[in-house]
């Protein structure tokens, strides 16, 4: 009697035990570049709320400070820990290639976050914002407030980019010199550095310590300075880069009514602040909480075995061919709207920005 309640009870704890691991949740695995950006915090939160939201588990790993031998490893552990799907934003778009090939053979679909993923075709999908037109507004707002199109000029300007290996770098920055390239033909914009290819305007790391260094190069080379060289504007294409010229440049001597016109993505909090004070003049606006949701649906759908909601199938060529895309859509802010967008949008507390 004894023995067969012992077996009854060890088959009743297997039974559990076998439902447990049945109805255990599916997890996905959600890889992010960096801890020391706001938005990659913000974007890992959101995905993490959002996927377990929807009832699966999630690994979210940041890989320390962009380092991507700790994303390798990283994404080997998603893959050995056996996530059904992995949602990476890479720190060096063609460094995943080996990784993901065991992602590839177990049949692990990757949607590749905000930054595409280069040469590798375990890339499922992709869901960014609309890199290219983040650089035309940027462009097109320079030209709007020089004047340019009315034959203003000349003015002077210098241009910073982020990393030269997120793929993402040659679309803010090819959208932003493409809709700048007449002006600079023209004479109508002038870069006394001369530095107008990506290579010479990259940011390591998107750091701003290292835009802050290059600016405060350029400022001693070129004479920058109220009362010395007139810089009209500096095309940056983020927040994190714009941040590092606008301490260079305050340190300098410029004031709110003399600095630079400059551009900068991400309303990070101290970007919206520099609106706010008058030294940073427009930032581009991509809810992170957007691409989140869209990323969710993504998941979603592949676990149904169903196809993701794809709005472009023609920009994003990866190196193994064009991979599905969605892309979402950026809001320019300034001064003049940062309320509406930033607040009514519940995206920040009015308390966040004192
Ligand atoms: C993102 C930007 C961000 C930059 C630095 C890019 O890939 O698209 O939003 O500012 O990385 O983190």
């Amino acid at each position: 009697m004894k023995k067969f309640l012992l077996a009854a009870f060890v088959a009743c704890i297997s039974l559990v035990a076998c439902q447990g691991e049945k109805s255990n949740v599916v997890k996905i695995g959600v890889s992010m570049p960096t801890k020391s950006l706001q938005r990659w915090n913000q974007d890992g939160a959101n995905m993490k709320a959002q996927l377990e939201k929807a009832g699966y588990t999630v690994d979210l790993q940041y890989a320390g400070d962009n380092d991507i031998p700790t994303q390798v490893n990283q994404i080997e552990n998603m893959i050995e820990g056996k996530c059904k799907a992995l949602v990476i934003a890479a720190i060096d778009g063609s460094s995943l290639t080996e990784a993901l090939k065991s992602a590839k053979e177990k049949n692990i679909p990757v949607i590749s976050y905000d930054r595409l993923i280069m040469n590798s075709d375990a890339v499922s999908y992709y869901a960014t914002f609309d890199n290219y037109k983040v650089g035309t507004m940027q462009g097109q707002y320079l030209i709007d407030k020089l004047g340019l199109a009315g034959g203003a000029g000349p003015f002077n300007i210098e241009c910073f980019t982020g990393d030269a290996a997120d793929n993402n770098v040659n679309f803010f920055f090819g959208g932003a010199m493409d809709t700048l390239r007449p002006y600079l033909d023209s004479g109508k914009l002038v870069v006394l550095s001369g530095q107008t290819e990506k290579a010479q305007c990259a940011t390591e790391n998107w750091s701003n310590q290292k835009s802050q260094e290059r600016m405060e190069n350029l400022i001693t080379t070129y004479g920058y300075a109220p009362g010395g060289t007139k810089l009209d504007a500096v095309l940056c294409s983020n927040d994190s880069t714009a941040n590092g010229v606008t301490t260079a440049l305050l340190a300098a001597g410029y004031t709110k009514d003399n600095i630079p016109i400059i551009t900068g993505q991400d309303c990070d909090i101290p970007s919206v602040k520099n609106l706010i004070a008058g030294v940073q003049s427009m930032s581009v606006f991509k809810d992170t909480r957007t691409l989140a949701t869209k990323v969710v649906e993504m998941v979603e759908s592949i676990m149904k075995g169903s196809t993701p909601d794809i709005n472009d199938t023609g920009t994003y060529n990866n190196g193994t061919g064009v991979i599905p895309s969605y892309l979402c859509t950026p809001v320019i802010v300034t001064i003049d709207n940062y309320k509406e967008t930033l607040f009514d949008s519940g995206y920040y507390k009015p308390e966040q920005i004192q």
